[in-house]
């Protein structure tokens, strides 16, 4: 059974002090914390075994490759995927980067790619140079005031034109869990691809990519308590077949002759050069530290957290909160503004008092343009985080709008404020 202090002893980081304050670290979306089991499996790999892998017949090279591959497994049937289909990337961006590059050759004039409004830049500037090179049209599907996907508007905008829909499952603003299987079913009827940006679910649902028929999805290590670096996507393996590598050099390749060459098995077809190693065993370290937790005390840890820190955020005087305004298929995920203070500087303040939170457009300049403000500062949630760390934010948020504002007089009740 784990309990909310066990979870944290795991996290040496969590026990800094910052500017004399407990750290509440509330900046999750951007990069979580290591359990001590993720960083021991790093360090045993470099003070151990480091190697090459697929290389050497040495021993150092043969449990280097062992350790690799068997982390790709355990990262694979994570989510619910085979080996064969989940190439190792940079990350997210590095994975939709590649992808869009290997669907290219597919792409005429005219076709069309859909994504939306609350997309990460990531899942968006992609796709804009693609249909640069291709002649393709990209489509913004718009979003609801409650920041939800308009699926009124996705109706007349999906077509046998769409090729490709370009969707995040959770947004990295608005904490949103998106439809993502209606979106599947509506795209696949209109004979779309759909390509889902998963850096912000991975960590906070549990996923069978198969169950959920995507075409492709993409992840990063380091959102979901693993090193920062790696990543992979997800391919259905007839598709993976179909496509072309659009990286070349070794290990991707079968044969080599001075003008041609031919191209390895999936997945390592996709993967040119040496990989990150170390990445991929950290990776796995992380993702058998969540099974070990269990989805069941992540997921309830989290709503709980989430519920409580939106009704006690909106008592804070002159916030308004972004996103949809319960915890039902939302994230931990908070965006606030407050009303004539600008997001850096709420952030400057919180992190005075200990509170980590990320200000800025959070690379969603669209959606904030959609939203009608410059940017937010964002309260990010993972399994380690704690009430009371979600009091010191409000305290924080209280004398920030105190200093900003000193002849308003405000009562807040008590409880979210100091209760520790
Ligand atoms: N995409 C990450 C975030 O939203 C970096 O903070």
């Amino acid at each position: 059974m784990h309990t909310a202090a066990s979870i944290r002893s795991q996290f040496p980081i969590l026990k800094r002090k910052i500017n004399n304050n407990p750290l509440a670290y509330l900046d999750n979306a951007a990069t979580t914390q290591k359990p001590q089991s993720v960083v021991k499996a790093i360090t045993d790999f470099y003070t151990q075994y480091n190697a090459n892998v697929h290389r050497g017949m040495h021993a150092l090279s043969e449990q280097a490759s062992t350790a690799y591959e068997d982390g790709r497994e355990r990262i694979a049937r994570f989510f619910g995927a085979t080996p064969e289909e989940f190439i190792f990337t940079r990350g997210t961006s590095d994975s939709i980067n590649i992808v869009a590059r290997m669907l290219e050759p597919r792409l005429k004039p005219n076709d069309e790619i859909l994504a939306t409004q609350m997309e990460h830049h990531s899942n968006l500037v992609p796709w804009q140079q693609l249909v640069k090179r291709t002649g393709a049209v990209l489509k913004i599907l718009p979003i609801t005031d409650e920041g939800r996907w308009d699926m009124d508007a996705l109706e007349r905008i999906l077509s046998g034109n769409t090729k490709i829909v370009a969707v995040n499952h959770c947004s990295n603003v608005l904490g949103t869990i998106n439809p993502v299987a209606a979106m599947v079913r509506a795209a696949h009827q209109a004979g779309a691809l759909v390509v889902v940006d998963g850096a912000q679910s991975s960590a906070h649902l549990p996923l069978n990519l198969r169950s959920l028929d995507v075409d492709f999805y993409a992840v990063s290590s380091h959102k979901m308590y693993g090193p920062t670096g790696m990543g992979g996507f997800y391919g259905k393996h007839e598709i993976l077949e179909l496509l072309e590598p659009v990286s070349f050099g070794g290990d991707m390749i079968r044969s080599v002759e001075a003008f041609d060459a031919t191209w390895n098995d999936l997945p390592w077809k996709f993967e040119p050069g040496t990989p990150h190693i170390a990445g991929a065993i950290g990776w796995a370290a992380a993702v058998d530290w969540m099974q070990s937790v269990g989805w069941d005390t992540l997921e309830a840890q989290e709503r709980e957290l989430t519920q409580y820190a939106l009704d006690t955020l909106k008592q804070v005087p002159g916030i308004t909160i972004h996103g949809p305004n319960t915890a039902v298929n939302r994230l931990g995920v908070i965006s606030m503004t407050m009303d004539g203070v600008h997001p850096h500087d709420i952030a400057t303040l919180l992190d005075r008092e200990g509170v980590a939170v990320r200000s800025g457009t959070h690379c969603a300049m669209p959606l904030m343009t959609r939203l009608g403000i410059p940017a937010t500062a964002r309260a990010s949630f993972a399994c380690y985080n704690i009430k009371k760390e979600v009091d010191q934010l409000a305290k924080a948020l209280q004398t920030a709008w105190k200093m900003f504002h000193p002849t308003v007089t405000v009562q807040v009740p008590a409880k979210n404020l100091w209760q520790r």
